[in-house]
């Protein structure tokens, strides 16, 4: 038997997207940005990303189905985040799937986006549960175990910013371009981590928490520093700033990942392994120190292909399939009726 044709919508943040999956092979993925749109405002606007969404999300569907080869009759169920995220954004896409399941008569189910970004390492991997992940994103942090399509603990987390918002606001405090991940990894690679002094925050605490935002407190302290007595920052200084910063980051991910590797090791999975997924999992540096934690301590470490890492509407496609075989859908197709009398 042939895997059904799944549909996928994500439309959470500031991505739409639309993509097909047969099983693992993901026929098209389709993701278009808004960044341009919002970079006046310094941050996503919610209501500017929904009208975005609403008039974008059809297009994606389009561009996947040409991209797919397939019609739109073909597709045998349909798969859209309903969340977390901003709420007009999640509502576009969930009428475009309510609307087109309706209209097709296909089963329909609601993804959580984090659910789509914990089972990709099963997309892009075929990671066996349960697996322990790691999402570093500009809006999560944390340590889930994945026992199942709808069975995550979580073991720790960012107790205020996220990873990638400390690395946005270093890159802003410094004068770098957005998004900040890579331009500060591009200047870390010529800086001298130990110059300035980071402090490595929550190590001293046990358990899985993590803390980032006295990391962008330190690094407008140091900064400050440098530019009273010289007038400015040296190209040097930026780069000794953002290697310090950087380390300081890789550090508490990797010190933490080895407090959660050993809490995931108590169950005795069978294939041990971690994954890592979220846009700072393009850290080179972080990805170094957990490949490194992984041959210690004898897991296997995958990082999926950045363009599933991100957001994107594979991975829901990927987690409604998942969610199918394993019998949940989210009702009936929705009727449209003229009255409905309660
Ligand atoms: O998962 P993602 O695309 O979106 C959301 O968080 O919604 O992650 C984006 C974040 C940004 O904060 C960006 O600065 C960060 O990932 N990022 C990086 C790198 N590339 C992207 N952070 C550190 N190093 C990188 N190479
Ligand atoms: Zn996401």
């Amino acid at each position: 038997m042939t895997d059904p044709l799944i549909l996928g919508l994500e439309s959470s943040c500031d991505d739409s997207a639309a993509a097909l999956l047969r099983g693992r092979d993901v026929l098209a993925s389709v993701v278009k940005g808004q960044g341009a749109l919002h970079a006046a405002y310094g941050g996503v606007v919610p209501e500017i990303a929904a009208r975005a969404h609403a008039e974008r999300l059809d297009l994606c569907v389009e561009e996947a189905l040409a991209e797919a080869g397939v019609a739109l009759q073909d597709v045998d169920a349909i798969a859209v985040t309903a969340g977390p995220g901003l709420i007009g954004g999640v509502l576009s896409g969930v009428m475009l799937a309510k609307g087109l399941a309706a209209g097709l008569g296909k089963p329909l189910v609601g993804v959580n986006h984090l659910a789509g970004h914990a089972l990709t390492p099963r997309l892009t991997d075929g990671l066996a549960f349960p697996y322990l992940m790691l999402l570093v994103s500009g809006g999560h942090c944390q340590f889930l175990t994945v026992r199942g399509p709808q069975d995550f603990s979580r073991l720790g987390g960012t107790i205020d910013d996220a990873p990638g918002e400390a690395f946005d606001k270093t890159a802003r405090l410094l004068g770098l371009p957005q998004p900040g991940g890579p331009s500060v990894e591009a200047e870390a690679l010529k800086g001298d981590e130990t110059r300035f002094r980071f402090p490595r925050p929550l190590l001293d605490r046990p358990g899985c928490d993590l803390s980032f935002s006295g990391l962008k407190t330190a690094l407008l302290r140091q900064r400050d520093q440098i530019v009273a007595p010289q007038g400015g920052l040296t190209r040097q200084d930026r780069a000794d700033l953002c290697a310090g910063f950087q380390a300081a980051v890789r550090d508490v991910l990797a010190e933490k990942a080895r407090r959660a590797i050993s809490l995931y090791m108590d169950e005795q999975p069978a294939s041990p392994a971690l994954a890592v997924a979220g846009g700072v999992a393009a850290n080179r540096a972080l990805r170094g120190a957990l490949e490194t934690l992984c041959a210690e301590t004898g897991l296997r470490f995958t990082a999926p292909p950045l363009a599933l890492c991100t957001d994107n509407a594979a991975m829901i496609a990927y987690a409604g399939g998942e969610l199918f075989a394993a019998g949940v859908t989210h009702g009936e197709p929705i009727v449209a009726r003229p009255r409905w009398p309660l």
